[in-house]
């Protein structure tokens, strides 16, 4: 009898907890709102919203939450990311499809003033020569290595007025980030020999930057270097301490190639934890240079007894926010970059919910941000990006609920 009931009790706990997680998939509708949008024409951007504007006094520098220019001007990064340079082909993706020139037409028609340029250590180490085919509308292009593919993106956008940050991804060519240990960190070299295809200590991971901003001193759209993609460590033992020692280490050494670059910090666990930042702040021999990044997405925040935040009410997720990065933003301390973040272009209940709370959330701070990402495909088998905000042409918009909410977003519209 007793068993009876105790599975009884099982089963009725295990049918609401499958209820629950199919709730979250629930296709959702678009709003009134979201679909006007839609079917009118994108507004056009904001000219002042771009360093190339004349507005701003260059090099940036960071005022409490904000990053200014010489005059205190904010320039607030409305960023988008444009990947492939760290996955397995090498190179930014798009190049077979339309010149970088139109691509980067492309982001800054969507009102994004600044790209965050991912690479993998692995393209720097091999530097491989790009076959034909993956740069087929750069023909300028043909012939050429990966590391000067990268260059020749980056200038391209800076040649468009848009302001680049270049971001050390992965050690391996691949989609970040799996459960592989060898790319759970900067360094790797404390691992067994025959665990790492690339291996690389700390030294070399601070080396291979130095080889990539070496190239963009005279560039001074490129204003800055995001260190390290979502460090996390072994299954997220990674300490706040070893990684910020590590940073400023990093900063430092990039810091004396050029001391006008920003120098961005990630949190640990996929990006999302700054809370150690409040007792053990990055330091750098730079004063006013240090910009830190954190990462959200929906299926974050699944280390809490509140759950990810696809099921969060708004409350909860400020509260999380608050503490895992935002106090930094709302105590005045330091800026930070949301670098990445995303959601599907047909979103489940479960991505609405964290979208919704996390663009209302944005918008209430003002904060700076870089959407993930531009791309409509993904380098490995070609498969289709589902967060794009581009059609596979890399020029025609898709304009639904994202592009509406960031549209709003960097037009400075607050809400509360
Ligand atoms: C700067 O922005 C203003 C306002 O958006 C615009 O009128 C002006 O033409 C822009 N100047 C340049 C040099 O782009």
């Amino acid at each position: 009898m007793l068993l009876l009931i105790l599975a009884l009790f099982v089963g009725l706990a295990l049918l609401l907890f499958y209820r629950a997680e199919t709730q979250l998939s629930v296709p959702w509708l678009p709003a009134p709102d979201d679909r006007l949008f839609s079917q009118r024409p994108l507004p056009r951007p904001l000219e002042h919203n771009f360093l190339d504007n004349g507005t701003y006094a260059l090099p940036l520098k960071t005022k409490g939450r904000d990053i200014v220019d010489q005059k205190n001007n904010r320039f607030r990064l409305s960023s988008v990311n444009w990947y492939g340079a760290s996955d397995e082909l090498f190179v930014p993706g798009g190049l077979d499809v339309q010149h970088r020139g139109v691509i980067a037409q492309t982001i800054r028609k969507l009102g994004f003033n600044s790209v965050r340029m991912p690479y993998a250590d692995e393209m720097v180490m091999v530097n491989p020569e790009i076959m034909p085919h993956l740069v087929s509308a750069n023909p300028d292009l043909a012939g050429l290595r990966a590391l000067d593919i990268f260059v020749a993106s980056v200038e391209a956008l800076t040649n468009a007025g848009i302001a680049v940050i270049i971001n050390n991804h992965i050690t391996t060519a691949t989609w970040c980030c799996g459960a592989d240990p060898c790319d759970a960190g900067w360094a790797n070299d404390h691992l067994p020999r025959a665990m790492c295809r690339v291996r690389q200590t700390e030294e070399e991971w601070i080396e291979h930057w130095e080889t990539v901003m070496s190239r963009f001193v005279d560039n001074p759209l490129v204003i800055g270097a995001d260190l390290r993609n979502e460090v996390r460590g072994m299954w997220g033992t990674m300490p706040w301490r070893k990684w910020a020692t590590a940073a400023e280490k990093a900063g430092n050494r990039l810091l004396k190639i050029n001391k006008d670059w920003l120098i961005i910090v990630g949190g640990t666990e996929s990006g999302n934890y700054l809370t150690g930042a409040k007792n053990r702040p990055v330091v750098l021999n730079v004063e006013d240079k240090l910009v830190y990044s954190a990462h959200v997405y929906s299926w974050s925040g699944w280390g809490s007894l509140e759950g990810r935040y696809s099921k969060r009410t708004y409350p909860s997720f400020v509260k999380a926010m608050r503490n895992n990065w935002a106090y930094l933003v709302e105590q005045d301390i330091a800026p930070v970059w949301v670098g990445e973040f995303g959601a599907p272009d047909k979103p489940g209940e479960g991505d609405m919910n964290y979208w919704a709370n996390l663009l209302r959330y944005l918008k209430s701070i003002d904060a700076d941000f870089g959407y993930w990402a531009i791309n409509p495909r993904k380098p490995k088998d070609n498969e289709i990006e589902s967060y794009s905000l581009v059609k596979d042409d890399w020029v025609t918009p898709i304009l639904d609920y994202r592009m509406k909410d960031m549209t709003e977003l960097i037009q400075g519209r607050r809400v509360c």
